[in-house]
């Protein structure tokens, strides 16, 4: 028997509901908008966005380092705006020991020992950049990006879990040997062990093999030039929106999805699979063409795509170094 707020629900129009609803989710969805807008416009904290912009150039020169096949001279653009942010952090008299200054520094420096090392002539400009930052910063080296071996990667999986948690890395390189179906199936099903809200599980995986598809797909992906293309297989992340309730649950199929993609990267590495999250920022139209290429239907939210292979014997992975916790801890302790 329908209770009478159903009963109500059943006399109003589709489409009466459909404006309510749309208009009490804007209302929802509207402080949290206003924060972000709020913080782009008003935040001035110049170290705060000075420290992002750093990281996410550093990051990207990392990535060119550790390419399958590196190509000489890369990232001009992203190296002259690192140098110029290093000295922007200088003029602000930022501490010189924070990671994210530290580590910029010092995968300039490797940049610049990867082209001595092939005998390649860098760009004037940046040639010049360079030499001041070597001449001008003085500070202890960040990390650098590691060579390692199929064997050496995966010595830790079978051992305790701080060493196995420390050993994964994002892979970018990749052989064309298959991934067999049941692996991929064996990993999922580890993954399926990733707690859910209420146990809901409204984590959906779309396995994509096909070489038409994959190539749909990273053509409009934003983060894996020079070595998606090697990827045996993506797994791209969906999340079911109706298993929400209500509107203030609309994070959910984000929050679940994110918990599980960690299980299911820590899975493909202790399967001796390498695999790199790629992230799913993207504008509406690309979004609707994921849904076209892979049929997905309009109740699943796509959340972020892995790329995965099988490694070489031997390959680079990016050191990517992390804040201590006592970097990122608030304590509220009376
Ligand atoms: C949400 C998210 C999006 C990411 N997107 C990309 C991407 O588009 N391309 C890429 O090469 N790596 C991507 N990564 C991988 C990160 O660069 C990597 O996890 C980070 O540098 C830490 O390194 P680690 O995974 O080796 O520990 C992404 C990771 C996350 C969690």
């Amino acid at each position: 028997m329908p209770d009478i707020k159903t009963k109500i629900r059943n006399l109003i129009p589709r489409k009466v509901l459909y404006f309510y609803y749309l208009q009490s989710a804007s209302k929802a969805c509207r402080p949290d908008l206003k924060r972000r807008v709020y913080d782009k416009i008003y935040n001035n904290s110049e170290a705060d966005k000075v420290k992002r912009d750093l990281t996410l150039a550093y990051h990207i020169v990392e990535k060119g380092l550790t390419m399958p096949v590196p190509r000489p001279g890369f990232g001009k653009s992203v190296v002259l705006s690192l140098a110029e942010t290093i000295f922007i952090y200088q003029k602000l008299n930022l501490p010189p020991d924070e990671l994210e200054f530290k580590q910029s520094v010092s995968v300039l420096k490797e940049y610049k020992e990867f082209h001595e090392k092939i005998n390649f002539q860098l760009d004037p400009e940046v040639q010049r950049k360079l030499q001041l930052i070597e001449e001008k910063i003085k500070i202890p080296e960040g990390l650098k990006q590691i060579r390692t071996s199929r064997e050496e990667y995966f010595s830790d999986i079978n051992k305790p879990y701080d060493l196995f948690s420390k050993s994964r890395y994002s892979v970018r390189n990749y052989t064309t040997e298959e991934i067999p179906l049941k692996v991929l199936y064996d990993c999922i099903d580890l993954a399926q062990k990733s707690p859910s809200f209420c146990n809901r599980q409204p984590t959906r995986v779309h396995i994509v093999k096909s070489t038409e598809k994959k190539s749909q797909i990273l053509e409009i992906q934003n983060g894996n030039r020079g070595f998606g293309h090697l990827a045996e297989t993506l797994l791209v992340i969906s999340s079911v929106i109706s298993t929400t309730k209500d509107i203030h649950e609309r994070n959910e199929n984000h929050l679940n999805g994110g918990i599980y993609i960690m299980s299911l990267l820590n899975a493909l590495h202790f399967n001796r699979i390498g695999a790199c999250a790629l992230n799913w920022s993207v504008s509406d139209d690309k979004d609707l063409k994921i849904r076209k290429i892979l049929s997905i239907p309009g109740n699943e939210v796509v959340l972020m795509i892995i790329s995965c292979g099988y490694v070489p014997d031997n390959f680079t992975i990016a050191a990517s170094p992390r804040k201590r916790a006592i970097d990122i801890t608030t304590n509220h302790l009376d």
